[in-house]
């Protein structure tokens, strides 16, 4: 595994994408990030004291390109295990596809993209770093409520390995369980959503995350299923 360290970048992502001899598990980690991308084009606030890392997975061909549907949920229960790792007792949720929330508030986001035969997995996990006033509503940081110091290259450890052997897990046809456990953490189960980003915009009341990695949304008498887009919660 090869770890490649900046003080300060554009975006971790962009590096791996422009890295010319990429190997599976490359990891880049930076203090920093000047134009940090989250998904649909937002930015991602990137300041000291957050981890803001991405890695590298090349492509199984012993994994369908439809099983890959199911990375980001992979990657996110991955954060899940992580953050669970610090702090054990902390009621952390996961917001489907790959988000992971506190206290109501985004603690992590994840951006997977794809070039030729490698997935470029790039996480965002608000650890040590204060939240900026622009975004204090919707966002919130592990210290903030612990008042602890994370070490941030042993938490990108954790979330490295856990990603590759959760990936092995769905290898060998031990996805139910991963999905099991993340029901239990599903943030949108019962909430009033509204689904955009896709054909026909829906609101509906979310269920549950299914085998596929789809979510369900009950609208009126309907059973809708979706496996992208983006989610909105509605004041029931
Ligand atoms: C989201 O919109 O929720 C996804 C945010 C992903 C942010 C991370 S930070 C490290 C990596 N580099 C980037 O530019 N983005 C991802």
């Amino acid at each position: 595994m090869r770890i490649f360290k900046f003080e300060e970048i554009d975006s971790t992502n962009i590096y791996l994408k422009n890295l010319k001899e990429k190997k599976n598990k490359d990891v880049v980690i930076a203090k920093k990030q000047l134009s940090g991308r989250g998904r649909r084009g937002n930015k991602w606030f990137s300041n000291e004291g957050a981890a803001l890392f991405s890695f590298l997975i090349e492509e199984d061909e012993n994994i369908s390109l439809q099983e890959y549907l199911k990375l980001p949920l992979i990657i996110g229960y991955s954060v899940y295990e992580a953050l669970k790792s610090l702090e054990k007792e902390f009621d952390f949720k996961f917001k489907w596809t790959n988000d992971l929330y506190l206290k109501e508030k985004k603690i992590s986001g994840i951006l997977v993209e794809k070039i030729d035969n490698f997935f470029i997995v790039g996480i965002g996990v608000n650890l040590n770093n204060k939240i900026d006033e622009e975004i204090k509503e919707i966002a919130i940081s592990l210290k903030e409520i612990s008042k602890k110091d994370y070490e941030i290259d042993k938490f990108v450890e954790v979330v490295v390995d856990r990603s590759f052997k959760n990936l092995e897990k769905l290898k060998i046809g031990r996805w139910k369980e991963i999905l099991e456990d993340i029901n239990k953490i599903n943030y949108l189960f019962g909430k009033r959503i509204k689904v955009s980003g896709i054909k026909e915009e829906t609101s509906g009341l979310a269920g549950s995350i299914l085998e596929n990695g789809t979510l369900e949304v009950f609208v009126g008498n309907e059973i809708k299923r979706y496996n992208i887009g983006e989610i909105h919660i509605e004041k029931n």
